[in-house]
């Protein structure tokens, strides 16, 4: 019996295959190392490099090992980037998901964890509870959504049980802090250690919270043991809540460098994510919330150890109207 880990070579992924095998499984990490890293997959997992639309590695991965759990995490999750690679989205996070969902429902698997995100709320009312109709505002968000409602639709004919978990802007070691598309923090500490500005989309005020990887990881690995979380749509991150302006702050106190920003015209993005946690505190009970700054610091002294990563422009774009400025020049 083994567990099967998509996108474990990645952050949150590599971090869930670490829990699950500290609790005694046998881990098959499945990941075409497209964003992630082989020396993230932890020792004792089993890793395989195959891409997950290719619906044949999936059939051979279920005829070798004998699949009880989906930790279904490999994405391409840049939001923002989404609307310039539409089919790139939907065919990578959608059609992907189909092949997994197909095969926990073929091998009897018995639940499927399924990473959604807080995108599917989109430019919601505040804070963001599981109860409000999503209206996702970029197709990374539709991606996300249209997989839950997969998975529900699979519950609902087949009996196929599921847990979906909605996260919003984790950070902490193991980031890849190379990926100028996404994750804020990364992006400003490799900025940092560049000697560069960090730069923001508008004004700074847009507003996030952030959640330490380590006080995410083990509740999601361990919610296969929780009957109350099965068939259940989770929130699961931080009730911090943060401007870019104060997150970039932070982030120059903790690496010991003058507050340097770069304003840049603001995109079409979400202003404000501020989700509501009471349903999953009452599952799992009260959770460890690590402060920003001690996260932060933690994460540094890994990006320290690591340093600087050289980041590649998305190719190939499928649309370009639009796009911001800075993601037109070719810059490391
Ligand atoms: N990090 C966050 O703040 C956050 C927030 C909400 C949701 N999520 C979700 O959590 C999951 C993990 O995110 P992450 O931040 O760890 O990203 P990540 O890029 O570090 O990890 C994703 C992994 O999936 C792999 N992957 C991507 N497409 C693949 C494919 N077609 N086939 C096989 N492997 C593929 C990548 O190589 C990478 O290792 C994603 O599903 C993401 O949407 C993350």
């Amino acid at each position: 019996m083994a567990v099967l880990v998509t996108g474990g070579a990645g952050f949150l992924g590599s971090h869930i295959a670490e829990e699950l095998i500290n609790m005694q499984y046998d881990v098959v990490v499945l990941d075409d190392l497209s964003g992630g890293f082989l020396e993230n997959v932890p020792g004792g997992a089993t890793f395989i490099k195959g891409n997950i639309t290719d619906a044949e590695i999936i059939k051979q991965v279920f005829q070798t090992y004998e699949i009880e759990y989906i930790f279904h995490l490999a994405a391409y999750a840049a939001e923002n980037l989404s609307h310039f690679i539409r089919r790139f989205n939907y065919e990578n996070n959608v059609v992907g998901s189909m092949n997994l969902i197909n095969a926990a429902i073929n091998h009897h698997v018995n639940c499927i964890v399924f990473t959604s995100s807080s995108a599917v709320y989109g430019n919601n009312q505040l804070p963001f509870h599981e109860e409000l109709p999503p209206i996702p505002s970029d197709p990374y968000g539709v991606a996300k959504f249209a997989v839950e409602q997969d998975i529900k639709l699979a519950n609902m004919m087949f009996n196929l049980p599921y847990i979906i978990f909605r996260p919003h802007n984790i950070y902490g070691e193991r980031q890849n802090i190379g990926d100028k598309y996404r994750n804020v923090v990364g992006i400003f500490m490799n900025q940092i250690l560049q000697d560069k500005p960090m730069t923001i989309f508008g004004d700074g005020q847009q507003s996030r919270s952030f959640s330490y990887i380590k006080d995410v990881a083990p509740i999601i690995a361990k919610s296969i043991h929780h009957q109350d979380a099965y068939n259940q749509v989770l929130n699961i991150g931080s009730d911090a809540v943060v401007t870019l302006n104060e997150l970039a702050a932070n982030i120059a106190s903790i690496m010991a460098v003058k507050l340097r920003i770069e304003y840049l015209d603001t995109r079409h993005e979400v202003k404000h994510v501020h989700a509501a946690h009471e349903k999953i505190k009452k599952i799992f009970g009260l959770f460890a919330e690590t402060p920003l700054e001690e996260g932060l610091r933690k994460m540094f002294n890994w990006v320290k150890q690591h340093g600087s990563r050289t980041s590649k422009d998305f190719e190939p774009l499928e649309v370009t109207k639009n796009l911001p400025g800075v993601w037109r020049k070719r810059e490391s």
